[in-house]
C-alpha cells in the first residue's frame, strides 16, 4: 500500500502523464488501486456490470469508463491520477440525480457501492455510514436501535447524496434537515487529501458541504447525530384520492396548513391525469409520526371533502418506507423533472398549473404521463438553525413542488421541459418569494447557483470553491459556476 502511494507520487512528480489515447483506463489506474478494485472502459463488455442504468435516461452522463474502488486510498489515487491526466469523473451511488447538467458530463463513473458500511453507536448517539449507503440501508438498523436521523423518502436514493443538498423528507418536521444532523464528513478533496470537515475542523468547508457538498470532493463517510425515534417508530398514513373536479376544496384544505402544521405531520398533494378513467385526479396523503388520535381531526377534514378512495394505516417505519419506494426505485426510464420552493399556497395558481398539466396529458394520449407533487414539510425546527450555519439557504420553504414528466417519445422531451418551465413560472409568481428558492437536489438545472444557494451566499461559496477545487473536478451535476 505504501509502495503504491509512493508510486503515484513519483509518477506525478516526474510528470508521468500518459496521453489518454495511449493508455487504457486499466493501465492508468489499475497499478495504484487495491486488489479488489474493478475497472472497465465503456467499450468493454464487462462495463455494464459496473454501471447500471440511472434512475432516468434523460440527460445522462456519457461515461468513458467506470471504476469501483474499495478503499479511501483508492479514492485518493483516483482523484490524483484523473487530475494529472485531465480525465473528468463523477462519483455516483444511488444514481437518482437528474437535471440538464448531468447531460453535459463526459468521463469516468466512480461507483461508490463498495463503501456500504452502516455503524450505529448508541452510547454516543452517532451513526456513521459509507459513501455507498442507500437510504433503505439505514432504516431497519435505526428502527431496531430505537434511533432516528433525518433522511429522504426513497430507499434506493443515496443517503449521502441526498444529505449533501439538504436532506428533506416526511420526517423533516420532527427530525429536521439531514444537514442539521450531520456532525462530520471524511472528504477526498481535489488535492487527493483526505480531510475531516466538521464544525471544528475546516468549519468553512463544512459550511459549504452542507448544501453544496458534491462540489467539494468525494465524501467517503459521514457521521450523523442520532435522535430518539418517536412514537415507537410507528407512522400513521392516511391516503385520499379525489376527483379532479374537487380541486378547489382540496387545494383550500392544503392551503389551510400554510400558517401551522404539526411537526409530526407532513402532506403530499399529487395532481395527475388518469388514463384509465380519462379524468383528472388528486391524491392527498398524510404522514404522521405520532398516535392516530393526534392526526384524526386532520384526517376527518380530508374525509369530509368526499374522497373517491380512502385508507388509513399505522405502519412501522420500515414498512412505511418499503411502501414508498414503489415505482421510485425503478431505473432506466425517460423521466424529466423540475422543482420550486414555495413560501405559501395560492389556490388559483394551483388550479392553473393543474389545468395546464391535465391539458398536456390529454394532448399527448399515448406518449406522456406527468404528475406533480406538493410536499408540505413543517419548517419550524429547520428555522431554529441560523441561516449562516450552512450554505443551504432555503429554510423558509414550506412546500417543495416536484414535477415529473414520464415521456415515451423522444419528440416529447422538449415540449415536456417547456411544460415544466411554464408551470414553474406560474408557481414562482405567487410563491411568496421574490427570487426562486430551488432545492438543488430536485433542480431541473437551468435555475443557476443563486437559485440553489442564494445570492447572499454565492461570494463565500465561490471563494471556497476556488480554494478547495480550483480545477472544478467536482460537482459537475450542479456546479457552483453553473453548467
Ligand atoms: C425518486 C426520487 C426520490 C427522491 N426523494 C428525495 C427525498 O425524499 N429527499 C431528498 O432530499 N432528496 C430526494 N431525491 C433527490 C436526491 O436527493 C438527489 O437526486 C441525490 O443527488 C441523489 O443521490 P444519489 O446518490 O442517489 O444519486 P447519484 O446520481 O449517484 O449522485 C447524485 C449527485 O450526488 C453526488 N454524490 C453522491 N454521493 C456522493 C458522495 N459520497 N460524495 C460526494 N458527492 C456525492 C454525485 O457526484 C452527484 O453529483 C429524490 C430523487 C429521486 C429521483
Ligand atoms: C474488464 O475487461 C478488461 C479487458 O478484458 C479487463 O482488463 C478488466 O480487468 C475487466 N474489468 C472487470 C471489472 O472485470
Ligand atoms: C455499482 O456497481 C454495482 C454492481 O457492481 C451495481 O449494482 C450498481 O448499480 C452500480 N452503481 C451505479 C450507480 O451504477
Ligand atoms: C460520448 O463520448 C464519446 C467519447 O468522447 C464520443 O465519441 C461520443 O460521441 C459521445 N456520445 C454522446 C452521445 O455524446
Ligand atoms: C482537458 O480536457 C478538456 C475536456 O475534455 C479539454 O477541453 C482541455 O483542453 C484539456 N486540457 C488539457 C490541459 O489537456
Ligand atoms: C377544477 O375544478 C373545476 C370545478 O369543478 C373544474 O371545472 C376543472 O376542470 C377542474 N380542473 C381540473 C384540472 O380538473
Ligand atoms: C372510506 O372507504 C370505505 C371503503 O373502503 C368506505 O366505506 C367509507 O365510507 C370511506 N370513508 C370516507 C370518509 O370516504
Ligand atoms: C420550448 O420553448 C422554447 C423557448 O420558449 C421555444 O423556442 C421552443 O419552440 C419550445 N418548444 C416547443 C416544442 O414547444
Amino acid at each position: 500500500m505504501v509502495g503504491k502511494l509512493a508510486g503515484v507520487a513519483v509518477a506525478l512528480a516526474a510528470g508521468f502523464v500518459l496521453p489518454a489515447y495511449a493508455a487504457s483506463i486499466e493501465t492508468l489506474f489499475g497499478p495504484y488501486m487495491s486488489p479488489g478494485t474493478e475497472i472497465a472502459a465503456s467499450t468493454e463488455a464487462n462495463f455494464s456490470g459496473l454501471v447500471t442504468p440511472r434512475w432516468t435516461t434523460w440527460e445522462t452522463p456519457n461515461w468513458t469508463g467506470a471504476i469501483k474502488p474499495e478503499t479511501e486510498a483508492d479514492l485518493q489515487n483516483i482523484v490524483k491520477i484523473a487530475k494529472a491526466n485531465n480525465i473528468s469523473f463523477l462519483a455516483t451511488n444511488g444514481g437518482h440525480g437528474a437535471g440538464i447538467c448531468y447531460g453535459t458530463i463526459s468521463g469516468i463513473d466512480i461507483n461508490l457501492s463498495n463503501f456500504n458500511s452502516v455503524s450505529i453507536d448508541v452510547a454516543n448517539n452517532e451513526l456513521t455510514i459509507g459513501a455507498g449507503v442507500k437510504i433503505g440501508d439505514i432504516i431497519q438498523p435505526l428502527y431496531d436501535a430505537g434511533k432516528a436521523v433525518p433522511h429522504g423518502n426513497t430507499d434506493c436514493v443515496g443517503m449521502i447524496g441526498a444529505t449533501l443538498g439538504a436532506g428533506i423528507g416526511i420526517g423533516t418536521g420532527i427530525y429536521g434537515l439531514g444537514i442539521d444532523s450531520l456532525k462530520s464528513v471524511r472528504l477526498v478533496t481535489a488535492s487527493g487529501d483526505l480531510v475531516t470537515a466538521s464544525r471544528t475542523s475546516h468549519p468553512e468547508l463544512f459550511w459549504a458541504i452542507r448544501g453544496a457538498g458534491a462540489n467539494f470532493g468525494i465524501v467517503a463517510s459521514a457521521k450523523f447525530q442520532l435522535q430518539d425515534q418517536v412514537n415507537n417508530g410507528n407512522v400513521v398514513r392516511g391516503a385520499y384520492t379525489f376527483p379532479g373536479s374537487a380541486n378547489r376544496s382540496v387545494f383550500e384544505l392544503y392551503k389551510s396548513f400554510d400558517d401551522f402544521i404539526p411537526p409530526e405531520l407532513s402532506l403530499q398533494l399529487g395532481i395527475s391525469y388518469s388514463r384509465a378513467t380519462g379524468t383528472s385526479q388528486i391524491a392527498l396523503t398524510y404522514f404522521y409520526f405520532g398516535p392516530l388520535s393526534g392526526v384524526q381531526p386532520y384526517l376527518d377534514a380530508a374525509a369530509a371533502l368526499g374522497p373517491t378512495t380512502n385508507s388509513t394505516s399505522i405502519l412501522t417505519q420500515p414498512a412505511l418506507y418499503n411502501s414508498l419506494q414503489n415505482g421510485e426505485c425503478t431505473i432506466g426510464s425517460p423521466i424529466s423533472g423540475g422543482t420550486l420552493g414555495l413560501g405559501k399556497t395560492d389556490v388559483p395558481t394551483l388550479q392553473a398549473v393543474f389545468a395546464e398539466l391535465v391539458a398536456f396529458n390529454v394532448a399527448n394520449p399515448t406518449t406522456y404521463v406527468g404528475q406533480s407533487v406538493f410536499q408540505r414539510y413543517d419548517n419550524k425546527l429547520t428555522l431554529q438553525t441560523p441561516s449562516y450555519e450552512t450554505v443551504y439557504p432555503w429554510r423558509d420553504i414550506k412546500t417543495f413542488w416536484l414535477h415529473l414528466n414520464f415521456y415515451l417519445s423522444p419528440a416529447l422531451e422538449e415540449p415536456a421541459a417547456n411544460l415544466t418551465k411554464s408551470m414553474r413560472a406560474k408557481l414562482q409568481a405567487t410563491s411568496g418569494f421574490a427570487t426562486p428558492h430551488v432545492y438543488v437536489n430536485y433542480a431541473y438545472g437551468d435555475e443557476g447557483p443563486a437559485a440553489w444557494w442564494s445570492l447572499k451566499n454565492l461570494p463565500k461559496l465561490v471563494v471556497l470553491k476556488a480554494l478547495w477545487d480550483p480545477k472544478k473536478l467536482f460537482g459537475k451535476a450542479n456546479p457552483v459556476s453553473g453548467c
